[in-house]
């Protein structure tokens, strides 16, 4: 098998990818990085994020206001420490991003300008229009091209981690264009994959979102943490889950039911006459907005369409001069994908699958269990975000974690030893080798990956969706472990080498299959409602049982094991989550 000796190999290349390798050509030109993408960097799902990046940024702003929304936001699950870190790196990473070209929209008077977002009771979400992840990609992307010691592997499909005493030594991958498995052979690894959204059927997410990066640290031994907590963003278009940015609410749109009436009055998210600084409505937190969705089609409130029920987002009342400056890809994508025009008529929107809080065990240096493996952005689990994410949290996290990591992994290549052992790094290339060529020898299996992709989705928004109860996930479980057996009998209908994207898919669904069983059987445990983890059978938020990170072990051909970590608390003692009221300093 063709080995490529690499000192630093990085999985991904989106946002935090490409940051993590941008800081370590910054900080030693002579460490050889290898960027791995199972796509064009520029088709990374970082390029879909739309609303901003927040960083405390006005001079009434602050550190510890960023930091408390943040922690309230999260529910209280939330590592303060790494909050902490992540609020005070924020704006060095947002400027830094300026300085790399990054075109952020400015006020009149040419500061960076910052609009609300959600549960976040200052503005403070920079923003470029509303293309932001487009525009902050280009910047990482164009900015990563400066450095000859970063070399890219685009298309590349990475399947499993070499993992030798206990450090992490580099990873297998499948060359899409040829078909051929490479070795890749390094001191140090990052994984910065993103996120798993595509193990339910209705997402934001594109395809590519599969979780392969948490399977693979996940069956090299590393926990997954807080994989309950999954966020649906309380706008996607219906049909499609494409995503209507947080923005657009922060510009001013309204939420109405059937009636016209701006329900979230009547869900403990403030008056129906919002200022901009702490009357939440329409900028109260993900989590809430969603359950109020649902508790609105319970009472019969919303609005019947072919693809499930919908409210509504006006954005009339702002005008087309105000919508074509800061939401013109709103209104592209709304008249595009459902033929409304948002200037003269409300966009039918509804909750749909956008994020995962949870990921692989990081700690604030993004260093998991495994020794020179870190992980980075949506597939890591550090965890800023706890219980429920903020929107605009997600962009800047990539930059701070990101940066974070690819320091990391130069601290670590100074301490270690450059020998490796090649012979068994050998071994298990061989054993992933052979694990793939057994797929191509499998038939008469006749199971094919879009029936159990189907099956996988809909099991996971029928028993682990907004709400949830244990007979739900008892059931979504026994389904999911009837997937996996049937898995064992998947066909290739492609055999060949050459851009074989059934092979591709088939090794995603594995990947999917092993986190969509992560994240039920840790919401099977938690045995309380807190954040995006709501259960109809336990109701309350429980603390003293729960203030704690979900640990799922991989155990092969089981149920994953499930252990906790308890929260780390600094400063802030969990209280009661208030969106209606109370200033902020
Ligand atoms: O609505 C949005 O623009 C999403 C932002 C985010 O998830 O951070």
């Amino acid at each position: 098998m063709n080995i490529i000796k690499t000192d630093v190999l990085i999985i991904g290349a989106g946002g935090a990818g490409l940051r993590a390798a941008i800081a370590i050509a910054e900080l030693d030109p002579s460490i050889q990085v290898a960027l791995i993408s199972k796509v064009y960097p520029m088709r990374s799902h970082t390029v879909a994020a739309e609303g901003g990046a927040a960083g405390v940024a006005r001079e009434d702003d602050s550190f510890e206001n960023h930091f408390n929304d943040t922690v309230t936001g999260g529910d209280w699950m939330s590592d303060q420490d790494a909050v902490e870190f992540f609020v005070h790196e924020a704006p060095k990473e947002l400027t830094q991003m300026e300085h790399w070209g990054c075109p952020w929209s400015r006020k009149p008077d040419g500061h960076i300008a910052v609009r609300p977002f959600g549960g976040m009771k200052v503005e403070r979400t920079w923003y470029a229009a509303d293309k932001t992840g487009f525009h902050m990609l280009h910047t990482l992307f164009q900015t990563s091209l400066k450095f000859p010691s970063i070399q890219r592997f685009d298309e590349y499909y990475s399947t499993d981690l070499i993992v030798v005493d206990g450090c992490c030594r580099g990873a297998t991958a499948i060359e899409m264009r040829s078909g051929q498995m490479h070795t890749f052979s390094a001191r140090a690894v990052i994984i910065a994959t993103g996120g798993a959204g595509r193990i339910f059927p209705f997402t934001t997410n594109g395809a590519i979102k599969t979780g392969d990066g948490m399977a693979m640290a996940y069956r090299a031994g590393v926990a997954l943490k807080d994989m309950e907590f999954i966020q649906y963003h309380p706008t996607g278009l219906p049909g499609t889950g494409i995503l209507i940015t947080e923005g657009s609410r922060g510009e001013g749109g309204l939420l109405v039911n059937k009636d016209g009436y701006r329900y979230l009055q009547d869900y403990d998210l403030g008056p129906p006459d919002p200022s901009p600084r702490n009357k939440a409505m329409e900028l109260g937190p993900r989590d809430r907005l969603s359950q109020a969705f649902w508790h609105e089609q319970k009472k019969g409130r919303t609005i019947k369409t072919p693809h499930g029920d919908v409210v509504h987002l006006d954005l009339r009342h702002l005008g087309e001069k105000k919508i074509n400056e800061r939401l013109p890809m709103v209104r592209e994508l709304a008249t595009a994908y459902v033929g409304v025009d948002p200037v003269y008529e409300p966009i039918p929107v509804r909750p749909v699958i956008h994020y995962t809080m949870g990921g692989i065990d990081t700690d604030i240096n993004a260093a998991t269990s495994i020794d020179g493996l870190f992980a980075a952005g949506e597939c890591a689990c550090v965890s800023i975000n706890g219980a429920n994410r903020l929107g605009s949290n997600s962009l800047t996290e990539i930059l701070v974690f990101g940066a974070r990591a690819g320091q990391s992994a130069v601290q670590i290549l100074a301490a270690d030893s450059p020998q490796v052992d090649e012979a068994a790094i050998h071994e298990q290339a061989n054993a992933a080798k052979a694990r793939i060529a057994d797929l191509f020898l499998a038939s008469g299996g006749g199971e094919t990956v879009s029936g159990l992709r189907r099956e996988m989705n809909d099991t996971m928004e029928s028993g682990a969706g907004i709400y949830r109860t244990d007979a739900s996930l008892r059931e979504s479980s026994a389904v999911i472990k009837d997937i996996r057996r049937r898995f064992a009998d998947i066909e290739l209908q492609d055999k060949s080498n050459v851009y074989n994207t059934d092979l591709i898919q088939v090794l995603e669904l594995g990947a999917m299959i092993d986190v969509a069983q992560a994240l039920i059987i840790s919401a099977l445990e938690r045995k309380e409602s807190r954040g995006s983890h709501q259960r109809l059978d336990f109701t309350e938020r429980d603390d003293k049982s729960y203030l704690r990170h979900s640990l799922a072990s991989f155990v092969k051909g089981g149920d994953p094991e499930i252990s906790y970590r308890d929260v780390t608390i600094t400063r802030s003692q969990p209280g009661e989550r208030v969106y209606g009221g109370g200033e902020q300093k």
